[in-house]
């Protein structure tokens, strides 16, 4: 979300899903965040970029800043008024197990573990099932 000064806020979210089939993502989001206002992207932090990405969920100081946002390096986002974290893209071009593989996802696990999660399987869908 684009701050008052022109920079981005960015904050972890675990309670973070896809909503329905097509492209679309939402979170669960406490009102007195300022995460929970207006236009959002997605990143997915790498594994080595856990701890700031942990910094980036810290309170505000008295000035209203999060100096920690600082040691997250972002690019512009293309589609959205925002940015994204730099190298942690999905490629849609390449096949999911090579993705995830190659990308490892960076995993919450309430209530207070994460996990890579490098090596996945194809789900098992019943033949007749369909979205
Ligand atoms: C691992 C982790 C997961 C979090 N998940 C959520 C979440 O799903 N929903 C939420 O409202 N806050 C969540 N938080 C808290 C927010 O990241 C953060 O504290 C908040 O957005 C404050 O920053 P803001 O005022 O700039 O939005 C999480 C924090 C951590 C460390």
């Amino acid at each position: 979300m684009r701050e008052e000064d022109d920079s981005f806020d960015l904050a972890p979210k675990h309670m973070a899903m896809p909503m329905g089939w097509e492209n679309r993502s939402g979170f669960v989001c406490t009102p007195r965040h300022a995460a929970c206002e207006g236009v959002f992207t997605v990143s997915f932090p790498r594994g080595s970029q856990v701890l700031f990405a942990s910094l980036a969920s810290a309170p505000r100081c008295e000035e209203d800043t999060k100096p920690a946002l600082g040691l997250l390096t972002t690019r512009p986002a293309t589609t959205a008024d925002g940015v994204l974290l730099e190298d942690a893209r999905r490629d849609p071009d390449r096949g999911p197990a090579d993705v995830f593989a190659d990308n490892p996802l960076l995993s919450y696990l309430a209530p207070g573990r994460y996990a890579e999660v490098r090596d996945t399987l194809a789900f098992p869908f019943d033949a007749g099932w369909s979205s």
